[in-house]
């Protein structure tokens, strides 16, 4: 019996397999397994060259990244951030007890807008945290001067935001920090892993004792921390997929040029910053409505193709957010979105029938 190809929205990249083994091989001669290991200082030293940053801190994922960067800048009160994004965007937030306000979206860049941040800040904000949706870089010289004006930190949540520029460098440089994903599923991956890019110099030795529980030296701990350290074996899988990351972006970078040639005019897409460059990590397409959505997802499933709703819901939604609140853009777009699959691997004519399906169900 033929077994059914299952089409996911996405795919692990697995880099070179007798690449990795040597890098095991050299973990298990020297038998260091975890704690700032020569391999994850070896990746922190390429990422920072290759992304053109500073201070990059790997940690043990995205979420790690995010809550680490609130307490390095010992952000309290209430925070500014956007309702469509992945729950770890806000989830973050409520553990470390930082209220959620939101600033609703601008609904054709998907991004954060601007205007409602100023509308969102309160004597009680400490923190604008957007998210580059999609890799699609928000406005980060208007909320830079809205961060000024204000006094306020700004900490980008750029888990989709590996390698892409704003006006030729990399926009992981705005902000106070920006916050990394490198989970299995990310353009560039360490299986789970994250990391802190951190502006102010000052600001790094704090953030290192904080991942590391607190922990200065053998005989001081000055900060109350946690453990969010990437192990050995996660930064040989980065410097593995770094290795390829020029062949993985040219793939990529093929698929979402025939979704978009294929897709521009038939459904609604996501509005470009046209101050950043794209890293070509997600595709999504914006239905009329959410009849319309279901429809096209019943239709891939049925086909054995496995869209994802992202973001849903809206973050403004969730139980757990005290004070209530509406936001209409980011609610309206939750439920009509679909993010159809983009990895290296799918091949054309697998991505021919999928914008098929579509076509022949809008
Ligand atoms: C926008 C966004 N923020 C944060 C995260 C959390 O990252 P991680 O899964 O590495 O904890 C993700 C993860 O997928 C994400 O998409």
């Amino acid at each position: 019996m033929s077994k059914i190809r299952m089409i996911n929205v996405t795919k692990t990249y697995l880099p070179d397999k007798d690449k990795y083994k040597k890098y095991i091989d050299e973990i298990f001669a020297n038998g260091w397994v975890t704690n700032n290991g020569p391999l994850v200082r070896r990746l922190e030293r390429r990422l920072a060259d290759y992304l053109g940053v500073k201070n990059i801190i790997l940690v043990a994922n995205g979420t790690a990244a995010l809550e680490i960067a609130y307490r390095t800048l010992d952000i309290k009160g209430y925070a500014v951030t956007t309702p469509f994004s992945f729950v770890a965007t806000t989830s973050s937030l409520v553990t470390n007890g930082i209220k959620p306000i939101f600033a609703d979206i601008n609904p054709n860049t998907l991004n954060i807008d601007p205007k409602n941040i100023k509308n969102a800040i309160t004597k009680s904000t400490s923190v604008i945290v957007p998210v580059h949706v999609f890799g699609n870089g928000c406005e980060v010289e208007e909320i830079e001067q809205i961060a000024k004006d204000n006094k306020l930190k700004v900490i980008y949540d750029a888990a989709h935001a590996f390698d892409v520029q704003y006006k030729g460098q990399s926009i992981l440089n705005y902000g106070d920090i920006s916050a990394l994903s490198f989970h299995a599923t990310k353009l560039f991956h360490t299986i789970e892993g994250g990391a802190l890019i951190i502006t102010d110099d000052s600001l790094v030795e704090k953030a290192r004792y904080l991942i590391n529980f607190g922990i200065q030296n053998k005989e001081s701990i000055p900060e109350l921390g946690t453990n969010a350290k990437m192990n050995e074996f996660e930064a040989a899988m980065g410097l593995c997929v770094l290795d390829e990351i020029e062949n993985i972006k040219t793939m990529r970078k093929e698929v979402y040029e025939i979704y978009n040639k294929e897709l521009y005019g038939i459904v609604e897409l996501q509005q470009k910053n046209e101050n950043s460059t794209l890293n070509h990590s997600y595709f999504q397409i914006i239905l009329k409505n959410e009849e319309q959505t279901f429809k096209i997802q019943k239709a891939l499933i049925d086909e054995h193709i496995f869209p994802r709703r992202y973001f849903f819901p809206s973050l403004d939604s969730l139980s757990y957010i005290e004070p209530k609140q509406f936001m209409s853009n980011s609610r309206d777009i939750s439920r009509r979105i679909l993010s159809l699959p983009l990895y290296p691997e799918l091949t054309k004519s697998e991505q021919i029938h999928i914008i098929s399906v579509i076509k022949d169900n809008i």
